[in-house]
């Protein structure tokens, strides 16, 4: 794993966003893996200025979200269907039909899981993921103790997890107890891994990340085993190391 360290929030979000577009650059096709949450949305703000000032084209890539939260509606706006468009999606010029989200109102959810990760397969695979992490290390949504060779699937969220994300909801009982996520060894199965880690909140994970073992116990820690990873990481999230 290779890590880069920023002095802000504000840097990382740009170091990333420059690397993703010079990606995009060499491969226009690219498949693009994408992530949910706080972290990315600094790096989405880069691409949407990119974007504007000089011209880069989502045209022909295909984007492949981790996870979605189950029960609830695309356009709900708890949804990560919506924070997608919100975020990303509707600044860019890319074709609504080539985002594609695991649908958590999908009737048969197992079916579902099984479609997405065909279709991911169909598709080419993930060129580049970009992923965050939880503060219990998890990836996606797969919290400690999910196997290392889970695809696809349905995951009970942490109650850390449902808490930390109790801030994008009114309370903690509306903020789902299940959601679909990539497994880990979909996301392993990507060409190449960008790990963006921001805050003193996350500082003790990376510390453990870069420190300890590899276990189910810490997902992340998996990706020590992955041949192409770049962690970018601000002075908070590094102060621990
Ligand atoms: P965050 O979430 O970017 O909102 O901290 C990351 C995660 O939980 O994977």
């Amino acid at each position: 794993m290779k890590l880069i360290r920023t002095t802000s929030y504000e840097e990382l979000s740009q170091q990333a966003a420059a690397e993703i577009i010079s990606r995009i650059q060499s491969n226009h096709r690219l498949n693009l893996g994408l992530a949910t949450g706080s972290t990315p949305t600094g790096v989405y703000k880069q691409l949407i200025e990119d974007h504007k000032k000089n011209k880069t084209s989502y045209k022909e890539i295909n984007t492949f979200n981790l996870d979605e939260y189950i029960g609830i509606a695309k356009k709900d706006p708890h949804s990560y269907h919506y924070f997608m468009c919100e975020n990303l999606f509707h600044h860019i010029d890319i074709p609504l039909d080539q985002t594609h989200i695991p649908d958590g109102t999908a009737k048969d959810l197992k079916e579902e899981c099984l479609r997405y990760e065909q279709f991911i397969q169909e598709h080419g695979g993930i060129d580049l993921q970009i992923l965050g992490i939880g503060q219990n290390g998890h990836i996606g949504f797969n919290e400690p103790g999910t196997p290392f060779d889970s695809r696809t699937h349905i995951i009970m969220l942490a109650e850390s997890t449902r808490k930390a994300n109790s801030r994008f909801f009114d309370s903690l009982e509306e903020v789902p107890k299940q959601a679909i996520t990539m497994g880990i060894a979909s996301i392993m199965a990507s060409m190449e891994i960008f790990l963006l880690v921001s805050g003193t909140s996350k500082a003790e994970a990376l510390a453990r990340l870069m420190n300890g073992a590899v276990s189910e116990q810490f997902p992340a820690s998996v990706l020590k085993k992955h041949p192409n990873v770049t962690i970018f990481a601000d002075n908070e999230a590094a102060a621990l190391l």
